[in-house]
């Protein structure tokens, strides 16, 4: 076991890790703290990096990024990211800052001589008509759609990169594309929030206003994919240390859950009693999503947390650490 019930994290390949320089960009965000305490974990010299060591989106800094970390190993978590609201008003912006950032690091991994390139993409790289389970080979048949498109198509863009850099200069890199995630220590910010951290927040206050009712959104009947950040960071690191090949690899649990029974478990981790309402008049998105996982296998990983187990850790978390 990599971890146990309590997050106690066990090494990775220690033999692969033991004094290497890993440089992880948004090694202070969400995903990047949790990724960083397995490296360190498994033996690695970790560089977490956010935008006020290097602001990637400089070409200058990232030049000093590599001249100051001397990097061997190099995950790119960063990213302009964030909640529907966020990715509708910054189609422009997330496009060209995730695009940029990416190109530009890869370029410069590539002349420094970085051994290992990680990329971490999301499964807004998917179009929308594609058959579910997702399927990594389905990534190109279609576009992109709605308000994460230009996100993902920037995402999508650096699969290809990878790809041609291997090609062209020998750069060895992985592409890892990871379902929803959720876990402490995620965003509750309503501007920053994705779909779990959201509902926590609606039921953790109904509980303390003593409502009644919550209503939600949808009929509650569309399917979505979760994995644990902590199953996210384990499955990066095998990844990073076990697996060679460019073409882009699913993370996930497999497991697709209706929105209807995510707000029940919700429900329950937080206290709430009373009525669960639904309102089918407001559009509900996709009506499936959820990824074949079957490819990760080949380094190992599968993921462990369950989602109500997950879900009751990461409410204890939001009611200790939310501000008064
Ligand atoms: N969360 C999910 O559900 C999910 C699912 C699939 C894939 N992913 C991918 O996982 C990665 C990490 O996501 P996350 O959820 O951990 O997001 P996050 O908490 O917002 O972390 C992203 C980090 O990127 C850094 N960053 C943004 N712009 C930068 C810039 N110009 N220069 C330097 N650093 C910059 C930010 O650093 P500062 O904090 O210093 O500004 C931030 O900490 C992203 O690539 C995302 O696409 C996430």
């Amino acid at each position: 076991m990599a971890s146990d019930a309590n997050g106690h994290l066990e090494p990775i390949d220690p033999a692969f890790f033991a004094g290497k320089r890993v440089t992880v960009t948004g090694g202070r965000g969400f995903l990047g703290r949790f990724v960083c305490r397995q490296l360190t974990a498994s033996g690695a010299q970790v560089s977490a990096l956010g935008r006020r060591d290097y602001d990637l989106i400089e070409q200058a800094d990232v030049r000093r990024l590599f001249a100051e970390q001397r990097p061997q190993v190099l995950i790119h978590l960063a990213a302009a990211v964030g909640g529907i609201g966020a990715n509708v008003a910054n189609p422009g912006r997330f496009l060209y800052e995730n695009g940029l950032m990416g190109l530009m690091l890869l370029d410069e991994a590539r002349r420094a001589g970085v051994e290992k390139f990680v990329l971490i993409s999301s499964t807004c790289s998917y179009p929308k008509e594609a058959p579910m389970p997702l399927r990594e080979e389905s990534i190109w048949e279609g576009k992109p759609v709605g308000a994460t498109g230009p996100y993902g198509m920037a995402k999508r863009l650096l699969h290809e990169a990878l790809a041609t850099y291997r090609e062209q200069y020998g750069l060895q890199g992985v592409v890892l594309v990871p379902a929803n995630l959720y876990g402490p220590e995620d965003h509750f910010d309503p501007a920053l929030s994705h779909v779990i951290p959201g509902i926590i927040r609606r039921y953790v206050e109904a509980v303390e206003q003593g409502a009644e009712r919550v209503q939600n959104w949808g009929s509650g009947t569309p399917t979505r994919e979760f994995l644990h950040v902590r199953d996210a960071a384990r499955a990066i690191v095998l990844a990073t240390a076990r697996h060679r090949d460019p073409a882009p690899v699913n993370l996930g649990t497999g497991v697709e859950t209706p929105i209807r029974e995510l707000a029940e478990m919700v429900a329950r981790a937080t206290g709430f009693t009373g009525e669960i309402a639904w309102d089918p008049t407001q559009p509900d998105g996709q009506p499936r999503r959820v990824l074949d996982v079957s490819k990760a296998r080949a380094f190992g990983f599968e993921a462990r947390v369950p989602l109500a187990e997950g879900l009751a850790e990461t409410v204890a978390w939001y009611k200790a650490h939310r501000p008064d």
